[in-house]
């Protein structure tokens, strides 16, 4: 029997993805309901019987209350007002509370198979000035607890003083109450009914302090701003493509909530079960999850930037991607072989499109098989990719955590050694000493797939068995990183790492054997949140909820608790391993996060589909993953399924253009989509939308910076820099890098003007240096196909260099800087720059950080911090100064040591514009210098 290509079977597969993604789409609502006109009532009702098929016996035997609604959406079973339970003992002390509860046992057991537990105990802790936790959790038996460690203050605020809230507990129903001390608003207040705690089923639901809530993921969202109509959304790591309402990839129970005072504060559960969340209108929120504990951590913001900053001092700071890693990308699962590839550089250096870094997927694999090569394909990959570092380029690899296990023709390190070292996931051993063998991509080796069988015939009769690697334990951490240097040293370069398929993704539904091992709630537990394929058990492509992982410190726990971790879990050693292996840090591309993933790596939005509505997505997705402490994000530039069309794909280039990770890739058997399959036109305005993204690269990694060591966003909503305006607080088809930058990408087929908001601030038009005449109002801006409407906000200096074929020469260009003043003349920015690669650049200050200030006519800099070896310093090139009122008549610069020199300029008095060079005086900019322009 001879070997053969995957083709057939893929295709069936995305056929697969396709159909199920139609009839999400089919019974989904279509119409997108912006958060607050779509309200019907104030309704408090929480629903008493989420599981399907209620009737009216069921609820009153639950205690509940029936009753008829005609309020659309509104539950006819709902808890009555005392329902949950009742404090017992309270102990006050500087650091916290100390409450100890009972079920009120007015009420019967809400579910026979997950029995209430009666007694819980409650600890709030001030853990400083802005955040406080509250933890409920059974006193008599250990429970559950999410293994994630969190940086937390060392010792509690126990100056009441210095604390921004104050907590108040209610007796019946016990709640607690988190007050705003400064606008007395009740911020969080979970005095509501509803209040279980079993095995489980954990119910809890909070009052919010206004209708304004973002995040909560990994879902689709149809809206930034969550609608509060009574929607929930289920949350389970799974390999789904984005969908309407579909849980997806990853688990973040975050939100930030804005108060009506227009300050902000964050919530994370720290939990991580299967679970789901609705949104009420009164407003409210309710949470359900089916195990661990109830732990909760509260930020005070008041600003949404500084929820965030807080939030990510509590699960660690974005990490700081390689320079290069901020250029244009290009993949496609299902390259031929190696010269397609050399074919497509060859194309894309003649078009002059900026690119740094090329992609392989699974495609290179022999058989799909992790750490080994096509030799037949793929044979010149190894030359070819040296040829293309050699000129700049980098190159990154895909990598699934699923192991062969079939190999009959010699050995395959990875399974042999993955034995060895014991690191496979297997049953608890009370039950089977076997490994969960699951099945993803290798076929068995020679056999010949017959593509006529459906897609689980094919996969029982041709699919090899795979293990899945536990990187919960050290130990398999440490056998990751010997794969992964293994490669590197044997077989290939690479400079950064891809890892996909890590929810885990299984073909077969739990596992390869005969069914799921142990106790069945596990599979299909009592309460179901509304998950994609709910009714086929949480086991549905992926592995046994009974599956055994052992924790760091010997811990055994169940697949159950900590599914949601298994992409978490294979980061950090991915990571280390990448940094280890190649002396330089890169950057990780990971499918399956979870709170504190932003620390070692990015995240695209997974399998999403050639269609216009996912561009809009793509900014609501990017920015949830902002406020859930991951920067360096982005779709799949064209779309992964489907077969793209030529002006959705052209305006996505744009928008991706201004994705911190920009890559366009799609999936096997589709045409192709990169900026040189569409022709000349294409490719003109793809290279000079990536052009300006090249330009503002310095702006760019500064913001990257500012994320890693203060938490800043990247991608940042308009509402975070204009919170006390109420029109920002919805929109979501336009965002800003950073403070400055405006983003208006055209989101929709055929269109040549776009309505769009101009926030209260002087803008300057990017592609003119022409101020807005407008301002805090939608207006209409032209957008031609040729272009993207692009705005710098007044009062903001943005480093600059000019465009290169990739950052290796574009990083050696002169530091330009765009000054944008404001309607007082002045302005401010700041540059951080280092080597683009080296490990722990910041932690170590080898950089330079320099501040630029205008005011009155002078451009002073100054530098905080100058570690900069020699080799990586940048002179001072161009200067463009907009908004200068005044004409000039004369521009001198000057600097210590040196003797004031006057620079050439020009001056357009139509559009306000200042220009000069200095690039002529050389001067290395980790040096301070004053530069001054008189006018007439
Ligand atoms: C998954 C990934 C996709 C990749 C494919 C083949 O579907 O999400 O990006 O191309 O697997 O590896």
């Amino acid at each position: 029997m001879g070997k053969r290509l995957l083709s057939g079977s893929d295709v069936t597969l995305m056929l697969l993805f396709a159909l199920v993604s139609l009839l999400s789409a089919g019974e989904a609502e279509m119409i997108r309901e912006v958060n607050g006109e779509a309200k019907s009532s104030n309704s408090s009702r929480i629903d008493c019987h989420p599981e399907a098929g209620s009737d009216q016996a069921k609820c009153e035997a639950r205690g509940c209350i029936w009753k008829p609604s005609d309020v659309p959406k509104e539950p006819l079973c709902y808890y009555p007002e005392t329902h949950g339970y009742i404090i017992s003992n309270t102990v006050e002390k500087p650091s916290g509370i100390t409450v100890d509860i009972v079920r009120n046992t007015d009420f019967p057991i809400q579910r026979s198979q997950s029995q209430d537990i009666n007694k819980l105990c409650v600890e709030i802790t001030y853990l400083s000035g802005q955040s406080l936790r509250w933890k409920i959790f059974d006193p008599a038996n250990a429970r559950y607890e999410v293994p994630v460690p969190l940086d937390l203050p060392a010792a509690p605020e126990t100056e009441e003083n210095n604390r921004l809230y104050r907590v108040q507990i209610q007796h019946k129903p016990f709640g607690i109450q988190v007050i705003r001390k400064g606008s007395k608003e009740i911020i969080w207040d979970s005095a509501m009914p509803g209040f279980t705690f079993s095995d489980q089923f954990l119910q809890i639901s909070t009052r919010l302090a206004s209708n304004y809530i973002y995040g909560i993921g990994e879902t689709e969202h149809p809206s930034y701003s969550h609608d509060l109509n009574f929607h929930t959304y289920g949350l389970f790591a799974k390999d789904q493509p984005p969908g309407n309402k579909l849980n997806s990839y990853g688990l973040h129970p975050f939100y930030m909530g804005l108060e009506k005072s227009r300050n902000a504060h964050g919530v994370l559960l720290l939990n991580s079960n299967a679970m789901d969340v609705t949104f009420l209108p009164d407003p409210a929120l309710t949470y359900r999850t089916i195990g661990g504990i109830l732990d909760f951590y509260m930020v005070m913001g008041p600003s949404p930037e500084a929820v965030v900053q807080q939030y990510t001092e509590m699960i660690g700071r974005p990490v700081l991607p390689a320079y290069w890693s901020l250029g244009f990308q290009l993949c496609r699962y299902g390259y031929a072989n190696d010269t397609e590839i050399a074919d497509l550089y060859k194309d894309m250096k003649a078009a002059e499109i900026p690119y740094d870094v090329q992609y392989a997927d699974i495609d290179y694999m022999e058989r799909q098989k992790d750490f080994t090569l096509d030799k037949v394909n793929f044979k010149g990959l190894p030359a070819l990719v040296d040829q293309m570092r050699a000129e700049g380029m980098r190159f990154i690899f895909i990598l699934d955590p699923a192991i062969a296990a079939n190999e009959t023709e010699g050995s395959y390190p990875a399974f042999d050694t993955g034995i060895e070292k014991d690191v496979f996931i297997k049953w608890p051993p009370e039950l089977s000493n076997d490994i969960v063998w699951g099945k993803v991509w290798p076929d068995y080796p020679n056999v010949t797939v017959d593509n006529s069988l459906d897609w689980d015939t094919q996969i029982k009769l041709f699919r090899s068995f795979v293990a899945f690697p536990d990187f919960l334990k050290n130990s398999t951490a440490e056998w990751w990183g010997e794969q992964i240097k293994d490669f590197y040293n044997n077989v290939m370069k690479f400079d950064g790492l891809w890892i996909d398929m890590n929810e885990p993704a299984n073909f077969v539904h739990g596992t390869a054997g005969e069914k799921c091992l142990g106790d069945q709630t596990l599979e299909n537990p009592p309460y179901m949140p509304p998950l994609e394929s709910m009714h086929r058990g949480l086991n549905h492509k992926t592995i046994c909820m009974n599956s055994e992982q052992i924790l760091a410190d010997g811990t055994r726990v169940k697949h159950y608790d900590v599914h949601n971790l298994y992409g978490w879990s294979h980061t950090k050693p991915t990571h280390d391993a990448l940094l280890s292996t190649t002396g330089k840090r890169g950057v990780i591309i990971t499918r399956s996060t979870y709170p504190s993933s932003g620390r070692w790596a990015g995240h695209w939005l997974g399998d999403n589909y050639s269609s216009w509505d996912q561009l809009l997505k793509s900014i609501i997705g990017m920015m949830k993953f902002s406020i859930f402490g991951i920067s360096y994000t982005g779709a799949d530039i064209c779309g992964f399924f489907n077969t793209a069309e030529y002006e959705m794909c052209l305006r996505w280039m744009q928008l991706g253009a201004f994705y911190p990770f920009s890559r366009n890739h799609n999936t096997i058997n589709m045409p192709r989509q990169d900026p040189v399959a569409w022709g000349a036109e294409f490719a003109a305005v793809s290279r000079d939308v990536l052009n300006i993204r090249y330009t503002l690269l310095p702006y760019l990694y500064t913001l990257m910076y500012e994320a890693h060591a203060h938490g800043n966003t990247v991608v940042r909503p308009l509402l975070h820099e204009f919170v006390t305006d109420e029109n920002t607080w919805k929109i979501d088809r336009q965002f800003l890098w950073g403070p400055a930058l405006l983003i208006t990408p055209a989101l929709d087929p055929g269109v040549t003007v776009v309505r769009a908001y101009v926030p209260n601030a002087r803008w300057y038009d990017y592609h003119t240096g022409e101020a807005v005449g407008v301002r805090g109002q939608f207006v209409d801006m032209d957008t031609p196909l040729s272009k993207i409407n692009l705005h710098v906000r007044g009062g903001h200096i943005l480093p600059w260099q000019k465009a290169e074929n990739n950052t290796h020469y574009s990083r050696q260009n002169p530091l330009g800087l765009l000054v944008a003043l404001d309607d007082g003349g002045s302005a401010h920015g700041s540059l951080f720059w280092d080597d683009g690669e080296g490990i722990d650049t910041v932690q170590n200050k080898r950089f330079l950080l320099t501040t630029f200030t205008v005011s009155s006519g002078v451009l002073t800099s100054a530098v905080p911090t100058d570690g900069l070896a020699e080799a990586d310093r940048l002179t001072l090139g161009l200067v463009k100064v907009w908004g200068v009122t005044a004409p000039v008549t004369r521009v001198t610069m000057s600097a210590t040591g040196q003797p004031d020199t006057d620079l050439a300029f020009t001056y357009n008095a139509e559009v306000q514009k200042l220009q000069f060079d200095a690039t002529s005086q050389s001067h290395s900019t980790e040096k301070p210098f004053t530069i001054t322009w008189n006018t007439a």
